[in-house]
């Protein structure tokens, strides 16, 4: 089983609706997928559950972190949904390591049962994000093109706690940063201007999808994402010509990045975050 983390210290950047259509794509290409939910707002578990596709586990995602769980629902899509216990977590600092150890566990006994882990995260790099980093193969980031989102790359790779870098060298070595996913990109002049200037800043953290210059992993801004979402619907089975559209734009983006976490695709190298890069 591979673990995909979703993350940023913004909200508001896309995660739970990448998570989301990942989730969704990944069962739809027929890995079992184990989806949870580490945001108190829930919206990736909601989005899932409204969709009726995967399986309740029955238990919320606290638990993963509070409890020695090694059991779930024999299904091939399971969700562990996200609720108001998870942000009383942080507020128990003597408990942290139990947390990370408890997550860690219950990812070793889900081994045999999933081939992709899923977790979408809270905003704030609280000890939900560090213990999924912790034990995660894998982290992407979801960010949108403007100056805040800038400065949030920074803190993805130096916060002294849940930074990329700090997490790689004390937490988990074998922990791989995808890279940065401009997401709710908008074709206006303002926001052309910003994917170059992210581009060119981070360029070592875009993720190429394609050889030609502007082949970089984005999803754009597109109403039937945000509806999708809200409904519970599967993009791509949605009737609308404009969702079928937003499909068509995404699909080459959510098809590289299932791509990368199920280890169809090695030709990559793993970003270079070391101190050589940029933020
Ligand atoms: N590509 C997109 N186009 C249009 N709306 C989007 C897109 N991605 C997300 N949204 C909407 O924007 C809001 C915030 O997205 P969400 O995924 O919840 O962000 P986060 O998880 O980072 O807080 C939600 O209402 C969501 O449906
Ligand atoms: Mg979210």
């Amino acid at each position: 089983m591979k673990t995909l983390v979703l993350a940023n210290q913004k909200g508001g950047v896309g995660k739970s609706a990448v998570a989301t259509l990942l989730a969704h794509h990944l069962v739809q290409k027929g890995q079992r997928v184990l989806a949870i939910d580490f945001d108190h707002q829930g919206n990736f578990s909601g989005a899932l559950r409204r969709s009726k596709r995967p399986t309740a586990a029955g238990i919320t995602a606290d638990r993963l972190l509070t409890d020695a769980v090694t059991v779930m629902p024999s299904a091939n899509f399971v969700v562990v949904t996200g609720d108001a216990a998870l942000s009383m977590l942080e507020a128990q600092p003597t408990l942290h390591t139990p947390f990370a150890r408890h997550l860690r566990a219950f990812l070793a006994a889900m081994e045999q049962h999933f081939d992709v882990c899923v977790i979408d995260t809270n905003p704030g790099p609280d000890i939900r994000v560090i213990a999924a980093l912790a034990s995660a193969d894998f982290v992407l980031s979801p960010i949108q093109l403007n100056q805040e989102a800038m400065e949030g790359v920074s803190g993805l790779l130096n916060h002294p706690r849940a930074g990329v870098r700090k997490i790689k060298a004390v937490l988990n070595p074998k922990l791989q940063l995808i890279g940065l996913l401009p997401t709710m990109v908008e074709s206006t002049p303002f926001q052309r201007a910003n994917f170059l200037q992210i581009v060119q800043k981070y360029l070592p953290l875009m993720i190429r999808i394609g050889g030609g210059p502007g082949d970089f992993a984005a999803i754009p801004r597109r109403s039937a994402i945000a509806e999708a979402q809200a409904h519970g619907e599967l993009l791509w089975e949605m009737k609308k010509t404009a969702a079928r559209d937003a499909w068509k734009d995404i699909e080459p983006t959510i098809r590289a990045l299932a791509a990368i976490v199920t280890g169809q695709r090695q030709d990559r190298a793993q970003p270079e975050v070391g101190h050589g890069t940029a933020a």
